[in-house]
């Protein structure tokens, strides 16, 4: 293990003004973004999509640290041959790649998943490397409802998370270590600081079993949100307040950076919070992005699949990773006063 490059690499995809685009939607995944828009789920769609995220030249050079690809993407060459991978390089971000392999029903706890993968996890993060990733994720998911998470569900995927991240930092590959607190259900905010405080602790309990070092991970944890179903939404304030004092009271300092999933949220929601939470700030990591949906939702409309529309889907993605890129910085919530006076 070589922990200065993992630091280095660590440093690179939380710097500031910056964050990650998750561009690693799995085939079942993709697909149900592609029906949405009306586009059928071809392997030359798929690229021709990503593609046009990653030549987003403005987006991809001054928003976006790195992106993470799915095992099709990183093998893919863009329509003039050169492989994507080195599209994103060229742009000065880091390739990553997701190396779980899904969720499946955890047995005797009905409701709850674990997520799979480790089999031959080695072998193909060697792979991976010799591709271009630099970065891996790895994505466990806690749902919340009655009598629901259990012990055994945290402990399963915490010890999971934590196996993983030391077989990544074995190979020099930093791992996004991802535990996700759903947003689905109808449970209040404070539920959800609960919950996530107790997955938080056992991921970290079980990163120290496991040997990971600190300084070489980057953490992306939900927000401590409402539940979608939820009755009472809480403020942009509310959810930045409560989410840092739950990271505050879990995540140690030597973790140089986390970058939150969406989970579900709408881009602005997205942006709103994240950059709430860095204009409170005094917290001893970088607060940045991880968006899957809230960078992507606006593009694939704009494209819906037709070769004029590139230009549209580059602008609509170029935004949203330029607001984000303020909200990293605390600077959303006052650029957008000033614009309108
Ligand atoms: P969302 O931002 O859409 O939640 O996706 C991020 C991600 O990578 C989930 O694993």
């Amino acid at each position: 293990m070589d922990l200065d490059q993992l630091a280095q690499t660590a440093a690179a995809m939380v710097q500031p003004g910056k964050g990650i685009l998750a561009a690693d939607e799995s085939s079942g995944t993709i697909k149900k973004r592609f029906d949405a828009i009306g586009v059928e789920s071809t392997a030359d769609n798929r690229r021709d999509y990503r593609e046009l995220l990653f030549r987003s030249t403005d987006a991809m050079r001054n928003s976006i640290s790195g992106v993470i690809l799915y095992d099709e993407t990183i093998r893919q060459v863009a329509k003039d041959g050169t492989p994507l991978v080195k599209l994103i390089e060229q742009a000065g971000a880091v390739p990553g790649i997701k190396v779980d392999l899904g969720t499946k029903p955890l047995p005797f706890c009905p409701g709850e998943t674990i997520t799979e993968g480790l089999d031959g996890l080695r072998e193909r993060l060697t792979e991976y490397r010799g591709l271009g990733a630099r970065f891996a994720k790895w994505r466990a998911v806690i749902d919340i409802s009655e009598g629901i998470p259990t012990w055994a569900a945290v402990k399963a995927n915490a010890h999971a998370l934590a196996r993983y991240a030391a077989l990544c930092q074995e190979q020099d590959v930093v791992p996004i270590v991802e535990p996700e607190v759903l947003m689905d259900g109808a449970h209040d905010i404070d539920r959800c600081a609960t919950v996530t405080e107790f997955v938080l602790k056992t991921v970290f309990q079980e990163l120290y079993e496991q040997r990971v070092v600190l300084e070489g991970m980057v953490l992306k944890p939900n927000m401590v949100i409402a539940g979608k179903k939820s009755p009472r939404q809480a403020s942009v304030e509310e959810v930045a307040e409560k989410t840092m004092l739950v990271l505050k009271r879990c995540v140690p300092a030597a973790v140089p950076g986390i970058a939150f999933l969406s989970g579900g949220q709408s881009d602005e929601e997205a942006t709103a919070h994240l950059d709430a939470m860095n204009r409170i700030g005094g917290v001893p990591w970088r607060l940045t992005f991880s968006y899957g949906r809230a960078l992507q939702a606006a593009p694939q409309k704009a494209w819906s699949g037709k070769p004029e529309n590139v230009e549209a889907a580059q602008r609509a993605f170029t935004h949203r990773a330029r607001m984000n890129g303020l909200a990293t910085m605390g600077q959303w919530k006052r650029q957008l006063e000033e614009a309108v006076g």
